[in-house]
């Protein structure tokens, strides 16, 4: 099977798990860091098969979203075969997968295909999209949009990790969106707190 029908496989496999997702975790998530893995992968010449396949399914297994992260990942895995990838690409896959959350601590991804897909998905969580998925996020578990004295509001998670983000960006083609997507979050909550 061509390359290219492989990943309209990928792109069909995931819509099925993700088209209904309202936390900011959507198709459509996974389509944007798809495009964007893709494009850095062209500009460092990285493996752009593997960062795009990975891009698509890099949300798979994630414990917020499954139910049975380790079930979903094995369904992924044996679906991949049938679509006739190679076991050292599916196993490269996984790899890339496993390094890419955030939440998973401040490790550095140790292939160049995994710092790509980590800054891709990294970029959709800044910018005028990172602010629609905040709230979006917010919304859907039940947490405060923001509180003067509170903690747990999606305000704060502007401090937390959205601002920080640009400074952990790994390519120059990551820097150079984040700076301008950073820009944006700091007039939008300069903007919120004036509103206020
Ligand atoms: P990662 O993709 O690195 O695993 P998450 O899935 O935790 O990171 O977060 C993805 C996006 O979900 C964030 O960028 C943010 O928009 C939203 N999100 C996650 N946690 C929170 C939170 N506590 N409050 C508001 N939004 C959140
Ligand atoms: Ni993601």
């Amino acid at each position: 099977m061509q390359k290219e029908e492989q990943l309209k496989h990928i792109r069909d496999y995931v819509y099925t798990l993700f088209r209904d997702d309202e936390t900011g975790h959507d198709y459509y998530h996974m389509e944007r860091v798809a495009r964007i893995a893709k494009m850095i992968a062209e500009v460092e010449q990285a493996n752009e098969f593997l960062c795009e396949a990975a891009a698509w399914l890099h949300d798979v297994g994630d414990e917020k979203l499954f139910q049975n992260p380790k079930d979903s990942i094995k369904r992924t895995n044996a679906f991949l075969a049938s679509i006739l990838l190679k076991e050292t690409d599916i196993n490269t896959i996984n790899h890339i997968i496993s390094g890419v959350s955030y939440s998973k601590g401040v490790v550095v991804p140790d292939t160049l295909e995994g710092r790509i897909v980590q800054d891709a998905d990294r970029l959709d969580a800044i910018g005028a999209i990172g602010i629609a998925r905040t709230f979006a996020y917010g919304g859907a578990n039940q947490q405060l949009m923001y509180h003067p004295t509170k903690k747990a509001t999606s305000i704060q998670h502007f401090d937390d990790k959205l601002l920080k983000l640009k400074d952990f960006m790994h390519t120059k083609s990551a820097k150079e969106l984040a700076i301008e997507r950073h820009r944006f979050m700091e007039s939008f909550l300069k903007q919120f707190y004036e509103e206020w």
